[in-house]
Parts: structure tokens; sequence; C-alpha cells
């Protein structure tokens, strides 16, 4: 009863607040009793506004949206003016948009957009992911008002978060699944990302994730490394056969068999050492010191042992190399000497 009365009062002093406040704002679609107009995006909202009672005189009226003064045109401000919001777009969410007559800033009236919108989340999509790398998907779940629950679920059935090393986040706009490290029987297969929306029910996106083989890449440090002894083993390489080129020209001298290039005998050990590295292993099982323990680990490591390999194959590139020159050298060499003789 007390309930019902204060309801009545409520509206009772709504009523007059709307009398005295010297407007009314008409709209289309209906504004509530809080002075909410609820609609969507791409519709259309009308607003009329006009002084109430009898206006003696030619009354002027003006629009202000948050605030701000809204254009009107000549004929629309006197008597009565209107406003027309199409299409509603998601910023006119939470719009006032006021009504006030011109020479008395009190006579006012206000009424508020509520636009609504759905999750946007439909369709499918195709996800391809390198074997132990990272998944990561972002569903977009922003919506007015907001979703009441997100779910995600894989191959159909909720996704076991402990078991494949998932997690969710949830900022209010995105709900986002990610993984670490993915394996292929664990975190391949379709995932479902699916709100539920108090007015627009249920929304879902679907993603297809397949997971395909690691690819190898090349080592950076080894690389540049690689690089650089190529540089100036081709420096030096042919720094020492000009050398021995100009000798010969200026006085017919014996050859110089001396090899500047030490370098490279490095690959020679290296390709030893790589040829017995299984062997190395075996050895360095059987001792006991820590410091053969450290080497094991060394030649354990998959990562560390790809960089050898490479280093290797660059060093043996680079021995052919040399052999080559020294071919061309000599060549050059024996060409100079029979013209001199
Ligand atoms: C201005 O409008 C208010 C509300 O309608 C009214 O109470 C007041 O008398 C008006 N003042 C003048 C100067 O017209
Ligand atoms: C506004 O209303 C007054 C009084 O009814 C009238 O005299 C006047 O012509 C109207 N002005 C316009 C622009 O319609
Ligand atoms: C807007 O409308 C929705 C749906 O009726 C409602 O749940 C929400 O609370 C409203 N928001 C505001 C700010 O009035
Ligand atoms: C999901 O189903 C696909 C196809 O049947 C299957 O290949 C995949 O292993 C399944 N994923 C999981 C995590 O069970
Ligand atoms: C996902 O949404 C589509 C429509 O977009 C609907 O047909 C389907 O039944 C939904 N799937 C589930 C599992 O809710």
């Amino acid at each position: 009863m007390e309930l019902m009365f204060g309801a009545l009062l409520f509206h009772l002093l709504l009523y007059c607040a709307n009398q005295t406040s010297g407007v009314t704002i008409q709209t289309v679609p209906t504004v509530d009793s809080e002075g909410v107009i609820q609609t969507e995006l791409e519709k259309t909202v009308s607003l009329v506004c006009q002084p109430d009672g009898g206006h003696e005189a030619d009354e002027e009226l003006q629009w202000l949206r948050n605030g701000f003064a809204v254009h009107l045109t000549e004929e629309n401000r006197m008597n009565h003016s209107s406003v027309c919001v199409t299409p509603v777009l998601y910023e006119d969410n939470g719009a006032t948009f006021t009504c006030r007559r011109r020479n008395n800033a009190t006579a006012t009236a206000s009424v508020t957009l509520n636009v609504t919108y759905r999750p946007q989340l439909s369709g499918s999509e195709e996800v391809s992911v390198e074997e132990e790398s990272m998944l990561v998907l972002p569903c977009d779940i922003w919506a007015n008002p907001p979703v009441s629950s997100v779910s995600w679920s894989l191959n159909g059935s909720a996704v076991d978060l402990l078991a494949g090393g998932f997690s969710v986040t949830n900022d209010g706009f995105t709900s986002t699944i990610s993984a670490d490290k993915v394996e292929k029987s664990l975190h391949e297969g379709t995932y479902q990302c699916t709100a539920e929306s108090p007015i627009y029910g249920s929304h879902n996106k679907t993603f297809i994730v397949t997971l395909t083989d690691k690819t190898l890449t090349i080592p950076l440090m080894p690389f540049i490394a690689g690089l650089v002894v190529v540089f100036f083993t081709v420096l030096l390489a042919v720094a020492s056969r000009w050398n021995r080129i100009r000798k010969v020209n200026a006085a017919y001298d014996d050859i110089l068999l001396h090899n500047n290039v030490r370098l490279l005998s490095k690959g020679r050990v290296l390709e030893r050492f790589w040829a017995i590295r299984k062997h190395l292993q075996m050895f360095l099982s059987e001792q006991k010191n820590a410091k053969a323990k450290q080497y094991l680990d060394f030649l354990q490591d998959d990562e560390k042992m790809e960089c050898v390999a490479f280093l290797v194959d660059v060093t043996s590139h680079l021995n052919e190399l040399n052999l080559k020159l020294q071919d061309d050298a000599n060549l050059l060499q024996r060409t100079f000497a029979s013209d001199l003789e």
C-alpha cells in the first residue's frame, strides 16, 4: 500500500515537473518515466519541443546535445522545434537532448537516449598456429546492455582450462582465451565463444584451429657470426694472394706456400667434432666431474647443437671456397710465370 502510494506520488511529482518546466518534448519512440528513450543502432529518433500553455508572442526555442547547441534553421526555432537523430550510432548512447526557451533559461526539458546493441559475434574463422607457439583467440563481446556471461568450448564441450594450460581474460570489450605452448593433441580443434545477452539472447563465434609443424628458424647470432667470418676470410684470402701475385710479378720470386688464413683450419676441427659428437657424449657421461657435466649439457641441448651444426656447415663451405680460390690463384700465378719466361 505504502509502495503504491509512493509510486503514485512520484508520478504526480514528475507530472508537475513536466508541467512547470515551461517546455514539453514529444518523442518517437516514446520516452519512459525517467526521461530515457530506448532505441537501437540504425534506428531513427525524433524529438519535438513546444512551449507549455498558450504562448502570447513568438517563442524562440533552443536545443542542446550534451550541453552543446544544436544548429537549427530559422523556421525550426519559433513556437516549436524538432530534432531528428538518424541513423542512431554507438556514440548516441547516453546522449542527452535538452530543449529550452531562449528568453527563459529555467524553462527546460531533457531526454536521454539508451542505444542498445548486440555483441558482434558470428560466423567462423580459420586460425593456424605453429606448434609450440602461442594461441590467442579474441572474442568481441561489447554490447549494451553488457553480456551476462561468456563461455568457451572446444570440440563441443567446455574448455578444460587446467588440462590445456589455457587462460581466459575479459575486459568487458573482449574475452580472450590463450595458451602458451600449443600441442597438437591438446589444442587443435574447433573452439567456440558464446556470449549471453540479457535482451538479445545467445551469440557465438567459431574458430577452427589447426596446428602446423614448427618451422626451423635460422639461429640469428651464429648466422651473423658466420657472415663476419665469411667476410674476413674472403678479405684475407684475396689480400694474401694479391701479395703473392705482386711478388711473382716483381721479382720472379719463389712462390710463398705459406697460408695466411689460419681460421679455415677451424672448419676442419668443427667437422671432426661433429663427426664424433656421439662418442664425446658417451665419454662425457662416464666422467664424474662437474666440468664434464657442463659440456654434456651443452651437447644434449638441441638448440645449441643446431647452432653448432650451422657453424660446421658455414665453415665447411668456407674451406671449399678457400680451396677454389687457391686453384684460381695458382692458375693466375702460372699464367704470370709463363708470360715472364
Ligand atoms: C521561466 O520559466 C519558469 C518555468 O516555466 C517559470 O516558472 C518562470 O516564471 C519563467 N520566468 C519568466 C521570467 O518568464
Ligand atoms: C507563434 O505563435 C504565435 C501565437 O500563437 C503566432 O502569432 C506566431 O505567428 C507563431 N509564429 C510562427 C513562426 O509560427
Ligand atoms: C538501457 O536499456 C537496457 C535494456 O532495457 C537496460 O538493461 C539498461 O540498464 C539501460 N541502460 C541505461 C543506462 O538506462
Ligand atoms: C577435436 O576434434 C578434432 C577432429 O575430430 C580432433 O582432430 C582433435 O584432436 C580434437 N581436439 C581435442 C583437443 O580433443
Ligand atoms: C551459433 O550461432 C548460430 C547462429 O549464428 C546458431 O545457428 C548456432 O546454433 C549457434 N551454436 C551454438 C552451439 O549455440
